[in-house]
């Protein structure tokens, strides 16, 4: 969740590196750095607080045409100047060493003992300062030696890239567990943990495989293992539009992101929909009808918005397929031992592909022989690369923290899973064409609420007055209310709780009052009036209701009433009704947020991609 940037060229590196920085920045963001070769030696500027703060306090002579740069969040030891990264091997002026680091060195509390045995002075608290000894005391002759040696010492994740005084014209990175790329331009070359830091120079990049480590100099790059050997790893262009990872005339990702749902919908449905058989295409699923027909248990695995949006998924499944599902926090699922049964299918759903807490599930249900298809946007990520199969969402880059075109196209992917599992079994070929045109005629509905973004911004600055909220749901309306609470809290950081609607009355009925306004998601289904009528109980007790329905749904006497408020959004089929629901309330998350003054697109202690246990 750290970002890594390097630059060795022609021009001066410390602007690149600082505007790599600035788009790394969602993914964690508590304190940042550079690092680059001078003529006199290794100069550094590292600082806690955004990066912003360090490209104001950076000296006005920072000249270097080689440098590593990295934007913290904060594993070993907290969030201060001397922890923040580079670190360096000795004190400014001495140092011959620079070294950036993603991930955790799980061995690095014995390296520190050995180290300070030796009389090496340790200045941080951080893992990472112990390979940036390990490296100065090599007694390899290339830096590329030095690296694979410190390497060897050590245990756990890493992405890295390190400078050295009597190496000047190179980078050399290694990967294993955390990405890293290399980027190839004009007589200038680039190393990044994320495209998003060096989009806006080239889209021509090599990607490295865990165990790998590149050379990267002005004009070229040559990729080893660890031993050495050559992997004679080629770049390749990527298809991408940089201007996706701009914000543009957007205040900030989030919104965009929000708007581009529709394009981003259609681009999930693309291809996928065979309206012949009224059925779901999904290739990459590397199943055929007979194995899809066996599976009799479907378990799905994912954290935060991803798990949330995975009971959604369940729900898709257990109804188009009839087969039992559910979903779990992947992030518990390995510690209670888990019984991996041969005929179920586990999903590993996940935005970024790089979740550890996701990641070391998958490779849990592998090691017992299980089988595992991932819902991952990030290609090639180290998810999709560790499951059996998967189906890409192609929601293009998402950097606002609080995921919304991803967490609508992984809503997508479920639909088209659970249709071709129904298919296989009792769906009927109607029920498949209804279903397809239902999914043809989400992403103008779509369109439809976010057309409603001024009515919901004054609704949502209300909201944000409350300290405390619920929002409410059943069945399939209870993940939307988990989903709709858990945007408020991470943007808002008002305590927002998530409950059944049925369990109101079993607790927390208790703390409504005129100061805890609940959002309610009540569609027109066969709940419809229960559901009202736990609207009723919440009305006698004064609270205040934003009730989130369809335009046929009758409140009864609540219609009307000032402390009711009714957020209509179009109807679709029924099971796929929820992604509708959950649309209103990313917008009132979001202009609560704004409303507050936070920044919204990096919400305090959250980072992007939670890469850290
Ligand atoms: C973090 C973010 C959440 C996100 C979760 C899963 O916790 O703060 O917003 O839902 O990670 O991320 P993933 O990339 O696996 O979908």
């Amino acid at each position: 969740m750290c970002g890594i940037v390097g630059y060795v060229g022609a021009q001066q590196a410390a602007p690149i590196l600082v505007e790599g920085l600035t788009r790394l920045e969602h993914r964690g963001y508590d304190s940042a750095g550079v690092a680059v070769l001078a003529s006199g030696g290794i100069r550094v500027a590292k600082r806690a607080g955004r990066v912003r703060d360090l490209a104001e306090g950076l000296p006005k002579r920072f000249a270097g045409k080689v440098g590593i740069g990295h934007t913290r969040w904060a594993t070993h030891g907290a969030a201060n100047d001397v922890n923040a990264h580079p670190h360096t091997d000795a004190p400014a002026g001495q140092a011959r060493v620079a070294v950036v680091h993603n991930g955790i060195i799980d061995n690095a509390a014995a390296l520190r003992h050995r180290l300070t045995e030796q009389g090496v002075e340790l200045v941080s608290d951080t893992d990472t300062e112990v390979l940036a000894h390990l490296i100065a005391l090599s007694g390899a002759d290339t830096l590329e030696g030095k690296v694979s040696e410190a390497l060897a010492a050590i245990e756990g994740t890493y992405g890295i890239a390190v400078v050295h005084v009597d190496f000047p014209d190179r980078i050399v990175a290694a990967r294993n567990g955390s990405p890293l790329i290399v980027g190839v331009g004009e007589r200038e070359m680039f190393v990044a943990s994320d495209l998003a830091a060096i989009v806006r120079h080239t889209t021509t990049v090599a990607l490295l495989d865990d165990g790998e480590i590149a050379s990267v100099t002005a004009t070229g790059f040559t990729t080893y293992r660890q031993d050495l050997t050559s992997t004679a790893k080629t770049a390749t262009v990527l298809d991408v539009d940089p201007a996706a990872y701009d914000a543009g005339e957007h205040e900030s990702f989030m919104s965009k992101e929000m708007h581009e749902q529709p394009a981003a919908a259609e681009r999930a449905l693309r291809g996928r929909l065979d309206e012949r058989f009224g059925t779901a295409h999904l290739g990459g699923l590397n199943m055929d009808a007979r194995e899809t027909r066996a599976i009799r248990r479907v378990k799905i695995l994912g954290c935060g918005s991803a798990y949330y949006v995975g009971q959604m998924g369940a729900g898709l499944v257990e109804e188009l397929a009839r087969i039992p599902a559910d979903a779990e926090a992947a992030s518990e699922f390995r510690y209670r031992n888990p019984i991996i049964e041969p005929d179920t299918l586990y999903v590993a759903v996940s935005q970024s592909g790089e979740t550890i807490d996701t990641l070391l599930a998958v490779q849990e249900i592998r090691r017992k022989g299980g089988r595992v298809v991932g819902l991952v946007n990030v290609v090639g990520s180290a998810i999709a690369r560790e499951c059996d199969g998967g189906i890409y969402l192609h929601a293009g880059p998402e950097v606002a923290v609080a995921s919304t075109k991803a967490l609508t196209n992984m809503f997508l992917g479920f639909a088209l899973l659970a249709l071709q599992l129904g298919r296989v079994r009792d769906l009927s070929i109607a029920d498949g064409r209804r279903l397809i045109d239902g999914l043809n005629r989400l992403p103008a509905q779509i369109e439809e609420v976010l057309a409603q973004e001024g009515a919901l911004a004054g609704l949502a600055e209300r909201l944000a007055e409350a300290e405390s909220l619920f929002f409410v749901g059943r069945v399939r309306g209870f993940p939307v209310a988990r989903e709709g609470a858990q945007k408020f809290k991470e943007i808002s950081y008002r305590h927002a709780e998530a409950y059944q609607t049925s369990e109101l009355k079993h607790g927390p009925l208790a703390l409504i009052s005129e100061a805890v306004p609940t959002v309610a998601i009540v569609p027109a289904d066969e709940l419809t009036d229960r559901n009202v009528a736990a609207l009723h109980e919440i009305a006698a007790r004064r609270g205040p209701l934003v009730v989130v329905t369809h335009a046929d749904v009758d409140l009864g006497d609540l219609e009307g009433r000032p402390d009711v408020e009714r957020v209509v959004v179009p109807r679709n089929e029924r099971e796929l009704d929820p992604i509708l629901l959950t649309v209103p309330l990313q917008l009132l998350a979001y202009h609560a947020a704004l409303h507050l003054g936070h920044d919204i697109d990096k919400p305090r202690n959250l980072a992007k991609s939670v890469t850290v246990e």
